[in-house]
């Protein structure tokens, strides 16, 4: 056996297109091939390819508009107008019944860059919706997850509260509580920690971290903020709006370090002060 518990060491810097060699035992729990996104006649993503394997945290990086909401869109099949193939634990997304898209959103949660609550909601409701949605469990049950979710997340006794009755940061955590109410087995963050000051925003990664690990959740991350790249990423995916797709991928170290391409080394360097 030549098992290895590094996947993102068996990843070379792929330019565009290069899919890597899955060296490893373990099988994704999410595939994507060929994917290719279009918003009417703009292409915006050709051809992206890459696996993220269980337990893996990978963050995604890229300038503003280079299609990094988009991709988890299209990867949770919010988007019709797309080609390729996106298997998410098993069920191939884009060819979906109602039923399998049904257990696929069972399965994954998402924080979605803007409007992340329903602002009309109490937290309490806000976090009870998806249950409300995918179960059939019994008030009583629905309020006790509720509870359990917001102590996690260190919003106990929040549950009244409207989503305007709290900070920034609290809303990030009641929507992380909000995520992750069903368990999934995988959670999608749209950059959770924009819009909040640095310490508020190194909590939140602290919360995320220290709730994956102890549940083993499969993690994609979309920031900009590089201390949270290097506190939480196992692989990162860096993608370009020209090259409408991935023009590097690694570990953070590896990019940092050994990365040649100008394009790479700029986002780092600018959020770099050494
Ligand atoms: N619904 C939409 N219709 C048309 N164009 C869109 C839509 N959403 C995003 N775009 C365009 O697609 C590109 C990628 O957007 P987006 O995925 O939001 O980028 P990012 O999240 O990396 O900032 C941008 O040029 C944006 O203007
Ligand atoms: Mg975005």
């Amino acid at each position: 056996m030549n098992a290895t518990n590094n996947k993102a060491a068996d990843q070379s810097f792929a330019s565009e297109g290069g899919s890597p060699e899955a060296t490893s035992k373990t099988s994704p729990i999410i595939r994507v091939q060929d994917l290719t996104v279009r918003y009417g006649e703009d292409t915006i993503l050709q051809d992206v390819s890459f696996e993220v394997f269980p337990g893996e945290i990978m963050a995604v990086l890229g300038r503003s508009g280079c299609g990094k909401s988009t991709l988890f869109k299209a990867m949770i099949g919010l988007i019709e107008s797309t080609d390729g193939t996106v298997f998410i634990d098993g069920i191939m997304v884009h060819a979906m019944s109602d039923e399998e898209n049904d257990k696929m959103l069972r399965k994954v949660g998402v924080l979605f860059q803007s409007g992340a609550l329903f602002t009309s909601m109490t937290v309490a409701e806000n976090v009870a919706f998806p249950l409300r949605q995918f179960t059939r469990l019994p008030e009583k049950n629905i309020g006790q997850l509720v509870k359990i979710k917001l102590s996690q997340v260190g919003l106990a006794g929040r549950e009244h509260y409207l989503p305007a009755e709290l900070s920034g940061g609290m809303q990030k955590r009641a929507a992380l509580a909000r995520a992750m109410v069903l368990d999934p087995k995988i959670l999608f963050f749209d950059e959770p920690s924009a819009g909040l000051d640095p310490v508020t925003s190194a909590e939140l990664d602290e919360t995320i971290l220290n709730i994956t690990q102890a549940l083993g959740t499969t993690i994609i991350i979309i920031t900009h903020e590089l201390e949270s790249i290097f506190h939480v990423a196992s692989t990162v995916i860096m993608l370009d709006a020209e090259e409408r797709g991935i023009i590097a991928r690694g570990t953070p170290d590896e990019l940092k370090r050994n990365c040649s391409d100008i394009r790479v080394q700029q986002f780092f360097r600018r959020s770099f002060h050494e």
